[in-house]
């Protein structure tokens, strides 16, 4: 399937990697939510491949962290501290990126927030609403707008969005997520087209579950299967290197196809899997938060 989706331009920079050099090497990386997870493990990956990367988040002590360690092996790190929820903060980065280190020829929007709350839940939180849109799909959108123009201007660059196979599922509980996670897919795919003849592209990843300080206010997630940070930043950066149109996991296409043949039917399994797994402790408490 991920064959079928690639270009003979995408077999052959598999080919060229198979043969030991990464399409990274000596390229400008920018990671987004690089002070955590599966961005800065994916910081990490990029860099031993030879990718000058250059770290977004807001905990500036992280970055530091981060950039230290590749430094240390012998990388290329730049850390940018930056609060992607403040659209004049955004643009602030993008010319400072645009003037320090010229065109960014990939680009991993990886930042996130996910909520998982059912509706009952929800009656009174519009801000999970606001919260999720503002840094999964409004603050990508906006850094990706910044950094299009130098690279369509160069003629090469590729978009990494790490999003979630609950686009495809459309898990019950997480409809704030993946309602903004879903904007972003849809915002991509359609940019991708317009990019593709100046060879801009991009990626939409829609990940399993993934063991990071995301998930662990979850309980139900404790005994659940997960891939460790480590593994998806090995399938980000094959991402990066082979350029596909979209990442899936199994289940998610399954998911897919039975929301597309047999939506009440999905309907009904998913109605009957959510009163089988509750609101976590966290989800349930009332109290508003801060940011
Ligand atoms: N873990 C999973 O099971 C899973 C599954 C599917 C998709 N994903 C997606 O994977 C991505 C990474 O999540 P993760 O699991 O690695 O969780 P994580 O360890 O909590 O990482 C989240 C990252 O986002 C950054 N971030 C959050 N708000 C930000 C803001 N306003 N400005 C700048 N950076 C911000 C955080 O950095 P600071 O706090 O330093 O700002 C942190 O580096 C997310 O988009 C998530 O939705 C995760």
């Amino acid at each position: 399937m991920g064959l079928l989706l690639q270009t003979p331009r995408a077999r052959l920079r598999r080919l060229v990697r198979r043969s030991g050099t990464s399409p990274l090497s000596g390229r400008t990386v920018l990671v987004t939510g690089a002070s955590s997870g599966i961005g800065e493990a994916t910081a990490r990956a990029a860099a031993a491949r030879g990718a000058h990367v250059l770290l977004v988040a807001r905990r500036a002590d992280d970055l530091a962290r981060v950039r230290a360690d590749v430094e240390a092996a012998g990388g290329r790190a730049t850390a940018h501290p930056c609060d992607l929820t403040d659209g004049d903060a955004v643009d602030d980065l993008v010319a400072k990126v645009l003037v320090e280190h010229g065109p960014v020829d990939y680009l991993v929007n990886n930042a996130g927030r996910s909520i998982r709350r059912s509706l009952s839940l929800s009656y009174d939180r519009f801000h999970d609403v606001e919260r999720t849109i503002a840094i999964n799909y409004l603050a990508p959108v906006r850094l990706t707008l910044g950094l299009l123009p130098a690279m369509r201007e160069q003629r090469f660059g590729h978009v990494v969005n790490i999003l979630s196979w609950g686009v495809q599922m459309k898990a019950p509980k997480f409809s704030a997520y993946l309602g903004s996670k879903s904007a972003l897919d849809t915002w991509s795919r359609i940019a991708g087209r317009e990019t593709y003849a100046d060879n801009v592209t991009f990626t939409n990843m829609r990940f399993g579950l993934v063991r990071t300080p995301m998930v662990v206010p979850t309980e139900s997630f404790e005994d659940r299967r997960a891939l460790t940070a480590e593994q998806a930043a090995d399938r980000v950066v094959r991402a990066l290197e082979d350029r596909p149109v979209v990442v899936n996991v199994p289940f998610g296409s399954i998911g897919e196809q039975l929301n597309i043949l047999a939506p009440r039917l999905s309907d009904a399994l998913m109605s009957r899997f959510d009163r089988m797994v509750p609101d976590s402790k966290a989800a349930s408490e009332k109290v508003r938060p801060t940011s």
